[in-house]
């Protein structure tokens, strides 16, 4: 399996999304039977259940004492408050939630989620010091226009307005295509490692350097037991968001095992 260059610092994180799936039950069953299968990985493995799997899966893993890290889809940027049916911050937190998936581009589509929005949930999470992983990531038709670069570039400025680079070394940013996601369309390679490096230029240009250098950058989208390697082989891809593939421990486990030699 390919490695990552020995210059580069950073970390190999794998994480699945499994989005409105598993009840407390299937999501237990599903740590046990992951937990056993990714013992000799040297990636870091996080897990974003549903909201009501948070506890009973954090305190599974405490008691398996698994290399799984449990974080939560979506939260509010109010610290508490008369907002029926939101989640804040600190309450994943006490559930055992340790990050939290934020921008992702079913809240932006399906929800109408915007940049200013997104930058107010990614402060708050920061100053609540819960991990936001933040996705970011073009539709088919601003590809096929040529507007990529440009779209990446507007959600990193917007969604990281007002950011510090201390705390941006805190996160996490995960680069979707949307046309990638849910399509079994995953980008060949070389485009996720084109779309990458100019992520973390971005990142450069505004934050310096050394956070650029650092930042674990994941990439979403169909990723599957057979294309991750060769995603992860490319310089400036650090590690996956998995969404279908997670449901399952066995495509999973390969996934994760398969990620580092
Ligand atoms: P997918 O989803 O792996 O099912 O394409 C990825 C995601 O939404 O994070």
């Amino acid at each position: 399996m390919p490695r990552k260059s020995p210059l580069s610092s950073r970390s190999t994180v794998i994480a699945g999304n499994w989005k409105m799936y598993k009840t407390i039950d299937e999501a237990k069953a599903f740590v046990e039977t992951l937990a056993p299968l990714i013992e000799k990985s040297q990636a870091t493995v996080y897990l974003a259940v549903p909201f009501t799997a948070i506890h009973a899966t954090a305190q599974l893993v405490k008691a398996l004492d698994a290399p799984i890290v449990i974080g939560a889809q979506n939260m509010n940027d109010a610290t508490e408050g008369a907002f029926t049916g939101e989640i804040a911050a600190r309450m994943l937190k006490d559930a055992g939630a340790q990050f939290v998936i934020l921008g992702h581009s079913e809240r932006r589509h399906i929800f109408n989620e915007s940049n200013d929005f997104i930058n107010k949930k990614v402060k708050r999470a920061l100053e609540d010091a819960i991990q936001p992983i933040l996705c970011i990531g073009e539709t088919l038709t601003q590809r096929e226009e040529g507007e990529t670069e440009a779209v990446l570039r507007e959600q990193l400025l917007g969604s990281l307005e007002g950011v510090s680079s201390d705390a941006l070394l805190k996160m996490l940013v995960a680069y979707e295509p949307v046309w990638a996601i849910g399509t079994g369309k995953v980008a060949h390679p070389d485009d996720a490692q084109a779309a990458h490096a100019h992520v973390r230029g971005v990142l450069a240009e505004n934050w310096g350097d050394e956070v650029a250098n650092q930042i674990v950058i994941q990439y979403g989208g169909s990723v599957k037991p057979d294309n991750a390697a060769d995603l992860l082989s490319k310089p400036d891809v650090d590690g996956l968001l998995v969404g279908g593939a997670s449901l399952s421990a066995d495509s999973f486990s390969k996934i994760i095992n398969g990620s580092k030699a």
